[in-house]
């Protein structure tokens, strides 16, 4: 694969082994990603999401192969690569607004502008009336609130996002993936995020890259085209939509292929 003029992301070839090159987790994946598309990686659970994701935020560095981001070689992590884990990542000593102030002062954004920036982010995730919150006064879906509000404060260029909705209960999910809209309509990221949720990546994804493993490998890569470049406020309107289904089947299916193959 040639790397395309208008990829923001592309990696080339890229193998990762563990266990003194005994074990390879990623085998020889290319992929290219084009700006402010979304990708969601999505596969049976071991089948290298996680480590092809770390290795774009240059956590992990490819036993071959390389990965570039606007042409600039990943050597590790940066402040153009924006990551929100699963866990919660804010401090607690700090309230919602100073943990999304925190960053734009370590990197000398001054106080008024840090401010003005950090109350609108916490307006863009739904959590302004809660600013001068502490962590332990909030829910788990605030707290992941304020992790993407903190995230978006660096300015990333990329946001890597590995199960951010995997420890929330099904109610409040499904409204962290209708405010995710809202934020890629705003933000215009370029985005990957990891989700084994099949409906979740069908709901958030322009693309759908389906892992198989041992070793991880690309199995399928699809362009959600049944949307029309649509992306949905309220996820039943998805749901509703001509080839939703098709699409649903298509990937269960495959999900289930990998299961029987051990
Ligand atoms: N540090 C490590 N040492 C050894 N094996 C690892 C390490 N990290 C991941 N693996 C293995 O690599 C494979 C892919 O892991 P991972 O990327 O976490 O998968 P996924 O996110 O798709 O569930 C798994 O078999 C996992 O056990
Ligand atoms: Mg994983």
């Amino acid at each position: 694969m040639t790397p395309q003029s208008n990829a923001a992301i592309t990696a080339q070839n890229v193998t990762r082994k563990y266990l003194g090159g005994s074990f390879t987790a990623v085998d020889d994946v290319s992929l290219d990603f084009p700006e402010a598309q979304v990708t969601a990686f999505v596969g049976p659970s071991g089948c290298g999401k996680t480590t092809m994701l770390r290795m774009i935020a240059g956590l992990e560095d490819p036993t071959q192969g390389s990965i570039s981001v606007y042409g600039e070689p990943v050597l590790g992590p940066g402040p153009d690569r924006g990551m929100i884990f699963q866990a919660y990542t804010s401090f607690p000593w700090l309230t919602a607004l100073q943990n999304v102030e925190y960053g734009m002062k370590i990197i000398g954004i001054g106080k008024a502008e840090r401010r003005e920036k950090a109350e609108r982010l916490l307006q863009e995730v739904h959590l302004g009336h809660a600013a001068d919150s502490y962590p332990s006064q909030l829910s788990g879906g605030m707290k992941q609130r304020v992790a993407i509000a903190r995230t978006l404060a660096q300015n990333p260029t990329v946001l890597l996002m590995d199960e951010p909705f995997g420890a929330l209960d099904a109610q409040v999910r499904w409204e962290m993936q209708e405010m995710m809209i809202e934020i890629i309509e705003v933000e215009k990221k370029t985005v990957i995020m990891v989700t084994h949720d099949i409906q979740e990546a069908i709901y958030l994804a322009d693309r759908i890259v389906f892992f198989t493993r041992n070793p991880g490998r690309i199995k399928q890569d699809i362009i959600l085209d049944f949307k029309g470049g649509k992306r949905f406020p309220q996820k039943e309107a998805l749901l509703a939509e001509p080839g939703y289904i098709d699409v649903e089947r298509q990937l269960f299916a495959w999900m289930r292929e990998e299961i029987q193959s051990g």
